[in-house]
């Protein structure tokens, strides 16, 4: 008969409709749970911008908030490295399970953060890090574990999408359209992370890592933004019967010798209006993983802001609260290959 307390680090864009779904949902929560889930925090920069959370769960003092003893999940949804990663890891070395959307953070550190999580035997989900709403990260974890997964190439970034399907449809103006992606909440808080493929590149770092079963970093994945695409382009491009997508592509590279290596790229690229991706317009993405016996599939749906992304984590942070309750735990990342990164000029 206990209760499940979630500390919520971060209310922008994301962690605002995370508080606003667990005072919303709290009944519906309890039963999925079996337990009922209490918010005993949130952690923000600024104490004095108004929210819609009450004040006395505010604090400015996250790793207060991490520690204290009556916290079972941390949410965290800062974004940034630090101090997020020492947050998190000293939440998972403390017994705690973490719910995270921060690719970036992911990117770069998600061995050192399993690592500590499967020390102390504890969760660390992360599904909302890509492709916001859309299951992904689980589906590669869990429903394909027994699969060979080949391939996966998407749209995984939902502002240039937003970007470009703009610039195609009606010519719209590049930084009229990117300020507009950063009021409706799907840039991040730098777009230049968006608009240089860097979060794009972030999210093919994390797909490669749990899809090849290897460990694959953001300075792996070669890398092309959408900055230098003009209105021109667009138009050139429906000249051929086609579009121009940022697209994300990590496969496994079979070499004449028979030995593999893990490719990983993002560039905005050409593709066939006949093309489906070619009609993943907005902040939608879509991912085609393609494995061995699976064949292909196909996941389409809101990549970005404050809602879709949010159900994700709650999806996430039902599934930790569930494993506290029940006991059990959710999937292991299992890094067993050590696969070398294909030089781009190979592929
Ligand atoms: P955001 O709107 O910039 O919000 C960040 C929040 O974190 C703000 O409330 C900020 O406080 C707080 N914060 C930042 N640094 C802090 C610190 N040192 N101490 C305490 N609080 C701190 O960001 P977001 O768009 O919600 O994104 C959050 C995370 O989700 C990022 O990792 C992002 O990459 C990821 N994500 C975002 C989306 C999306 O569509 N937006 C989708 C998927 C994943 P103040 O409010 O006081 O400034
Ligand atoms: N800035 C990101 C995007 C948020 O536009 O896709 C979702 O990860």
């Amino acid at each position: 008969d206990r209760t499940i307390g979630v500390a919520v680090l971060g209310m922008g864009n994301v962690g605002a409709e995370v508080v606003r779904i667990l005072d919303e949902s709290a009944g519906d929560l309890q039963s999925r749970v079996g337990a009922p889930v209490e918010l005993r925090g949130v952690a923000v920069r600024d104490l004095a911008k108004p929210r819609k959370v009450a004040q006395e769960l505010l604090t400015d003092d996250p790793a207060a908030l991490v520690a204290r003893d009556d916290v079972d999940i941390v949410v965290e949804l800062m974004g940034g490295i630090d101090p997020a990663r020492g947050l998190i890891r000293n939440a998972l070395e403390n017994g705690k399970s973490v719910v995270t959307a921060n690719k970036a953070l992911l990117a770069e550190y998600t061995g050192e953060l399993a690592t500590a999580a499967a020390t102390r035997k504890v969760d660390l989900y992360f599904e909302a890090a890509v492709a916001g709403a859309i299951p992904v990260v689980r589906p590669l974890m869990q429903s394909l574990a027994g699969d060979t997964v080949e391939r996966v190439a998407g749209i995984v970034n939902g502002t240039t999408n937003f970007i470009l399907s703009a610039m195609d449809e009606t010519g719209a103006d590049y930084d009229d359209t990117l300020a507009e992606a950063g009021r409706l909440g799907y840039a991040e808080a730098d777009p230049t992370a968006d608009v240089e493929g860097y979060d794009a590149a972030a999210k093919a770092a994390i797909l490669a890592s749990i899809a090849f079963h290897t460990r694959v970093t953001a300075a792996d994945v070669h890398r092309e933004g959408i900055s230098s695409v003009t209105s021109a382009d667009l138009v050139a491009a429906k000249k051929f019967d086609c579009t121009v997508k940022l697209l994300s592509i990590c496969e496994r590279v079979h070499g004449t010798d028979g030995r593999q290596s893990i490719s990983a790229r993002v560039y905005p690229a050409l593709i066939p209006l006949s093309h489906p991706l070619a009609t993943v317009n907005g902040a939608f993405n879509a991912v085609v993983v393609e494995a061995e016996n699976a064949g292909r599939l196909m996941f389409y749906g809101q990549g970005a802001g404050g809602s879709p992304t949010a159900s994700a984590v709650l999806g996430d942070m039902v599934m930790a609260a569930r494993n506290k309750v029940h006991g059990g735990r959710g999937p292991l990342e299992s890094t067993y290959a050590s696969l070398p990164i294909a030089p781009i000029d190979d592929v």
